[in-house]
């Protein structure tokens, strides 16, 4: 294999598995601890973005894993080759690669916005040092439902993706 190769599969494999992993720890025990903080969390959320930059990791790693990914998908493919995409890896591949770069679409059209707005909306009550108007109130409320749906589709297409990419491979048929 070549050094451009086994570069790119290990970027996409560990920004891959950083991707996945964040996204389903995130949406499985992050998002309901926070929930259960009550007012905290706010608090909680400002020093996830803030802080610790969360967006940035998802942003980053998932950007390389499709990036290097559709590299890979171009040389798996011998230069998108119909044989190689109607064969069992082929097939495999390109619907785990679907479902990957739909994931992706959901997080940066779907939840992306939608958190900065939430953002915007929590640092103008706390600049405000009031609670929430009922408009407020009420907006935040629904991008969080809104956010949450998005997030649900997001994890289950990646770890359809992930489930695709683990056994492709050896799909012979
Ligand atoms: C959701 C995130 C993804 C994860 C966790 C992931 C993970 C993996 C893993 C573990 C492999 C190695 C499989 C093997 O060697 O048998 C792989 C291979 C591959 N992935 Fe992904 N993948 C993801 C998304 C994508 C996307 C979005 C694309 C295309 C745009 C893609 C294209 C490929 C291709 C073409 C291969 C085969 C490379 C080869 O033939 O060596 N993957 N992926």
């Amino acid at each position: 294999m070549s050094i451009v190769l086994l570069l790119l599969r290990l970027i996409h494999i560990v920004a891959g598995a950083f991707w996945v992993g964040a996204g389903v720890a995130y949406f499985l025990y992050f998002e309901p601890a926070a929930k259960g903080l009550g007012p905290a969390r706010s608090k909680f959320m400002q020093e996830l973005i803030g802080k610790y930059r969360y967006p940035i990791f998802m942003n980053v790693s998932s950007l390389l894993t499709i990036l290097a990914g559709l590299a890979l998908y171009w040389f798996s493919s011998g230069g998108l080759s119909m044989a190689w995409v109607t064969s069992g890896p082929g097939l495999g591949f390109t619907l785990g690669a679907l479902a990957g770069l739909i994931a992706f679409g959901i997080g940066f059209f779907g939840i992306r916005p939608r958190a900065q707005r939430m953002g915007a909306l929590g640092a103008a009550i706390a600049a405000a040092g009031a609670p929430p108007t009922a408009e407020q109130g009420a907006e935040l409320g629904r991008l969080d439902a809104e956010i949450h749906a998005f997030e649900r589709w997001d994890v289950i297409l990646l770890v359809i993706s992930l489930a695709l990419m683990a056994v492709s491979r050896y799909l012979t048929f």
